[in-house]
């Protein structure tokens, strides 16, 4: 542009003295001709030349706007890395204890003491159930057409993969704007302790995590594995762990459908949505 700017007037001038001599001497008096010159170029200036340099200052506009946004992106990014290295792994430590503390005095303890110990583990886990979406919606979209949270799944499966050995398949085709940033945040962490679940307790080899959409509003959510299944009576809902039940906690809130499956030997860990109540389906209002 600034190159046009720069080039213009000449070209102007130029066209406009090669046309003159070539074709308009008959009609032009050298008088005239060198009036309209420079009314010419004022005209070019006035028209082209203004909206470029009006083109120029709204890019730059844009540019700081950018620079500032991506400023912003990066502070929250560096505040979640610090809440990363710092808390949440002196957390995740604490919850290691914590559970160590069980085992180690594994009945040996009088029910108030167990029941003591009971909140003590969940509020640990609480905590750091917080802390760790406390990260993930400081990295999460100030724009979402980057799809910061898409490759806060990639690198979370990434991660897994690699601390723990367990081949995991990402097959993401779940279109982004129909989970709210809250549903994200939360998809994140039931994600995450599903995960989890698997390497704790299913000795799986493989696992896979897929969403997909489903109709025109809703998504499902699929956490699966080839591990042994669930054990009887460990059931969701049995009251066993913290996990599952924070799982089961969000769905109802958030109006997501919950239930654990086991087919051909895999065990999935299904979550969704169904049509929201305003949908013009027509099935739906049947339902
Ligand atoms: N993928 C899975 N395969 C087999 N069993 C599972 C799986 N996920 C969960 N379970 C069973 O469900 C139980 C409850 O899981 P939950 O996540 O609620 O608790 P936890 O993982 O034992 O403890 P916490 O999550 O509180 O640290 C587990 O103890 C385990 O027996
Ligand atoms: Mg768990």
């Amino acid at each position: 542009m600034k190159s046009l700017i720069l080039i213009i007037p000449t070209l102007t001038i130029g066209l406009w003295e090669y046309v003159r001599h070539a074709f308009l001497l008959p009609y032009i008096s050298m008088d005239l001709g060198n009036w309209l010159a420079p009314l010419l170029v004022f005209l070019v200036t006035m028209t082209l030349l203004r909206k470029l340099f009006a083109m120029i200052e709204v890019m730059q506009e844009e540019l700081q706007k950018e620079r500032a946004a991506k400023a912003a992106l990066e502070e929250r990014e560096k505040m979640a890395q610090e809440l990363h290295d710092g808390i949440a792994q002196s957390l995740f430590l604490l919850s290691v204890r914590v559970d160590r503390m069980e085992q180690s005095h594994a009945g040996r303890w009088n029910d108030s003491l167990q029941s003591a110990y009971q909140s003590l583990r969940k509020t640990v886990y609480e905590v750091n159930e917080y802390v760790r979406q406390a990260i993930a919606s400081l990295r999460y979209p100030a724009n979402p057409a980057s799809r910061p949270w898409l490759e806060s799944l990639q690198h979370l499966v990434a991660e897994f993969k690699q601390d723990t050995g367990i081949a995991v398949e990402l097959n993401w085709s779940l279109t982004d704007n129909r989970l709210t940033l809250k549903e994200k945040v939360e998809l994140y962490s039931t994600i995450r302790e599903a995960m989890i679940n698997v390497y704790k307790h299913a000795g799986a080899s493989r696992l896979w995590v897929e969403g997909k959409d489903v109709r025109e509003q809703g998504w499902r959510c699929v956490i699966k594995d080839d591990g042994a299944g669930f054990a009887p009576g460990s059931e969701p809902d049995s009251g066993g762990g913290f996990g599952l039940a924070m799982i089961r906690d969000r769905a109802d809130k958030l109006k997501w459908t919950f239930e654990v499956q086991r087919e051909q030997d895999l065990t999935m860990v299904v979550i969704g949505k169904e049509e929201t109540d305003d949908t013009t389906d027509p099935d739906s209002t049947r339902r």
